[in-house]
């Protein structure tokens, strides 16, 4: 498998998720020459040339014949068309990247030649802001230089791991749902912020930068959430007081039960497909 820097990526499907993977490319220092974007949508493929400088085009077996890297960003229904599409322009050095939720890699396979690498990746929608977390599963073909490529792809939008494919649901239930599990977080204390009379917008602001420092401390120091937790949590004060709310209302409880949901729900989906 050749070095990323020396392979043309096409994406196939440039909606929230593929432009948001090519645009970190791109920024990363990937040339734009060697990234072709490929789409129903002629409005995505003109924004995206403006934006970027990348290669567009509709004609997936065209793109198909013409990258080495195939990363696939359409919606889970619309991947078995779009890879008998590509399947004829697919041979031996050709890596595919998933990031449908819920496929196979198995069922990718089969769509596609025997030579072809396929991973299948879990990435989330921090990728936006080259903060996302993605997990890498090897499929049955793909080997060491093949995940570390597929890896490439997928660093400049933020931390990349690699799992077995029989993590991919629970990965889903923790960090491919967990955005707007943090979402609903900033939503109930910027809501307490106003119950309490703070402006709105200064409620937001408080909670966005307290999520963001604690975030912050717990990725960039050596203490578990326990103990940063414990360090200003002080005996009968402010912060104890408001946890043991959150203690009583069962708070860990469901949010325990909130993954656990969501890596069901994946599982159900990927046995629907
Ligand atoms: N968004 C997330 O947070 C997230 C997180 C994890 C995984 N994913 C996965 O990422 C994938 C894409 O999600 P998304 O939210 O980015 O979807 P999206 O915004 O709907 O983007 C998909 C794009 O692919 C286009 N498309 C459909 N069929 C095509 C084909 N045959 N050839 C070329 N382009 C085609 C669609 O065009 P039309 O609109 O014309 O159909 C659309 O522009 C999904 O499989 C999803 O499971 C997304």
């Amino acid at each position: 498998m050749p070095d990323l820097a020396s392979c043309t990526i096409a994406f196939y499907g440039v909606g929230a998720m593929g432009s948001a993977i090519l645009a970190a490319l791109v920024r990363g220092g990937h040339p734009a020459d060697q990234v072709l974007a490929v789409d129903t949508s002629s409005e995505r493929l003109r924004e995206l040339a403006e934006a970027y400088a990348v290669r567009t085009t509709s004609d997936v077996a065209e793109a198909a014949g013409a990258a080495d890297v195939h990363v696939v960003a359409v919606k889970p229904g619309d991947v078995p068309a779009l890879l008998d599409a590509m399947a004829g322009g697919l041979g031996a050095g050709d890596l595919v990247v998933s990031v449908a939720a819920g496929v196979m890699s198995a069922a990718i396979e089969e769509h596609l030649p025997d030579a072809v690498a396929v991973a299948r990746v879990m990435p989330n929608t921090p990728a936006l802001v080259g903060q996302g977390m993605a997990v890498v599963s090897p499929g049955s073909r793909c080997g060491d230089e093949a995940l570390a490529l597929a890896r490439s792809v997928l660093e400049p939008s933020g931390a990349v791991l690699s799992l077995p494919e029989k993590h991919l649901d629970a990965v889903t239930g923790v960090s491919g749902s967990g955005p707007a599990y943090a979402f609903y977080l900033a939503e109930a204390m910027t809501e307490g912020g106003v119950l309490m009379g703070l402006p709105r917008d200064v409620a937001t602001t408080l909670t966005v930068q307290t999520l963001l420092g604690a975030a912050t401390m717990l990725a960039e120091g050596e203490d578990s959430a326990t103990i940063l937790r414990e360090r200003v949590s002080s005996p009968g004060g402010t912060t104890t007081a408001g946890l043991a709310v959150l203690d009583e209302r069962a708070t860990r409880a469901a949010v325990v039960a909130a993954v656990r949901a969501a890596t069901e729900r994946s599982a159900e989906l990927g046995r629907a497909r």
